[in-house]
């Protein structure tokens, strides 16, 4: 059988996911959605939040996770507004998957002026090793405004604070991409 490294974006920051965390890691799924992505990383042990702006998104994703919601907290809120409890620099990952909720009302989507304050904030919250993973949906015309907006943001950081990497499918422009951010564990000059 051929050895399959990733076939799509999800497979992609899946494996990216697995190999930073470990059981007991804190996690937090800013845009939980139907908890596809959530049900990933409590099934790694984590300790996750989960933020949605809807209620019907944070109730699909306990749903998901009945069997796993043992260190989960949901939250309905903003992304750009953290729970308070979480201290500076303690979360090993932050993951956005950008867009509305598939299947539910597409007005309900992210924001670019909200998602770029949220990464701000979520700067603050990452550990020294941790990770922030975005996945942008270039392929329609406010997802590519949020991506350009994102990777342009993301390119004027501190090289020797983050290291920072976009992830894209060359052979399909309207495949949703992936940035991943790194915060580095010690500020090495290169
Ligand atoms: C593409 S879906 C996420 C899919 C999810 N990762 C999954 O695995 O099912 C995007 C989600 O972001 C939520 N959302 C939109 N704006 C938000 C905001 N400002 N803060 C938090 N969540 C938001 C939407 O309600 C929607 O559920």
């Amino acid at each position: 059988m051929q050895f399959r490294l990733f076939s799509n974006h999800i497979e992609l920051a899946h494996s990216y996911w697995k190999s930073l965390l470990q059981a007991g890691d804190i996690v937090i799924d800013a845009t939980c959605g139907n908890g596809h992505d959530s049900l990933y990383l409590a099934k790694l042990g984590t300790k996750l939040y989960l933020l949605d702006i809807q209620q019907a998104a944070l109730d699909q994703t306990m749903k998901r996770l009945s069997e796993q919601a043992e260190q989960v907290y949901p939250y309905l809120t903003c992304h750009s507004r953290f729970p308070e409890g979480i201290e500076k620099a303690s979360v090993s990952l932050i993951v956005y998957n950008l867009g509305y909720l598939p299947g539910g009302d597409k007005t309900l989507t992210t924001q670019t002026d909200t998602t770029l304050l949220s990464l701000e904030n979520a700067l603050q919250l990452v550990k020294p090793g941790g990770a922030i993973s975005i996945t942008c949906y270039p392929g329609h015309p406010e997802g590519k405004r949020e991506e350009d907006a994102i990777t342009q943001w993301a390119a004027q950081l501190n090289p020797f604070e983050w290291n920072c990497c976009h992830h894209r499918w060359l052979n399909s422009s309207k495949a949703p991409s992936l940035l991943l951010l790194q915060r580095r564990s010690a500020f090495v000059r290169l």
